[in-house]
């Protein structure tokens, strides 16, 4: 089964270092001897367009970092799923992390933004995980059952949306969970959301946190790993396609 590595620039670049870093990555993609996984883009969006005139034509393909949950309306900053889809992005990111944290974000406000993306039309890649202290204290499978029931819309399919599961602690840090622990949440996730949303088989639960070259291979190769969602790493094209390189054929 295809694997999907998904490239989180986070508020990093500008015009010309998006284009040019979406140039790098297609060159390889062109020049690659087997068809590569599936390969997304996330780029800040104001910089969505750039990255798009860049990717189109391509197999590579572009999502946004978040959206609203309302498709449009006096929500200053914030930016609607069905602008994403009308410029053309085929995923959006929700629930990251980050996002969470800064900006205060509910599984309830999640699930809402991963259902108005469904509705316009994207695949969202929804992000669980839990933080340092919940993993001490021994409350990692409480935290991801509450975040997949929480954050995970009734209209979510294997086929419509990604999970993404990113421990907060291996975000940013270099630490990334062991092969064992990615396991058994994976499977934990898979289980969840075979019961709730008509199977899991086909599903993309995708690892991330701290994946760089050096740890693609042992992870993308884990049981239930079906992909990544990486941040710094993606941000220099031979590194990423490392990554890419990586996945299981
Ligand atoms: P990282 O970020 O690869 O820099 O740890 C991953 C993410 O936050 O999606």
């Amino acid at each position: 089964m295809s694997h999907l590595i998904a490239g989180n620039w986070k508020m990093n670049g500008t015009p010309a270092s998006a284009e040019a870093l979406a140039a790098e990555l297609i060159a390889r993609v062109r020049n690659a001897k087997a068809p590569p996984p599936g390969v997304v883009l996330c780029p800040p969006a104001p910089l969505i367009p750039a990255v798009l005139a860049v990717t189109k034509g391509t197999p590579v393909a572009v999502g946004g970092q978040d959206c609203h949950a309302k498709e449009k309306g006096a929500h200053t900053g914030d930016v609607s799923p069905v602008l994403l889809a009308e410029l053309g992005c085929r995923f959006v990111i929700v629930g990251h992390s980050e996002r969470r944290a800064d900006h205060g974000e509910t599984d309830a406000s999640v699930k809402a933004k991963a259902e108005a993306a469904l509705k316009a039309g994207l695949t969202p890649i929804i992000c669980v995980g839990e933080t340092e202290g919940e993993r001490e204290r021994g409350e990692t499978a409480r935290v991801i059952a509450r975040q997949v029931e929480g954050s995970i819309p009734q209209a979510s399919t294997a086929a419509n949306t990604v999970i993404a599961y990113e421990p907060v602690w291996a975000i940013g840090t270099g630490k990334t969970a062991t092969t064992a622990d990615i396991a058994a949440v994976h499977a934990q996730i898979a289980d969840l959301f075979g019961a709730g949303h008509g199977g899991a088989s086909g599903l993309k639960i995708l690892y991330g946190g701290s994946v760089k070259a050096a740890n693609a291979k042992e992870i993308l190769a884990t049981a239930n790993v079906r992909g990544a969602l990486v941040g710094g790493a993606s941000l220099d094209a031979d590194e990423f396609w490392k990554i890419i390189e990586s996945c299981p054929r």
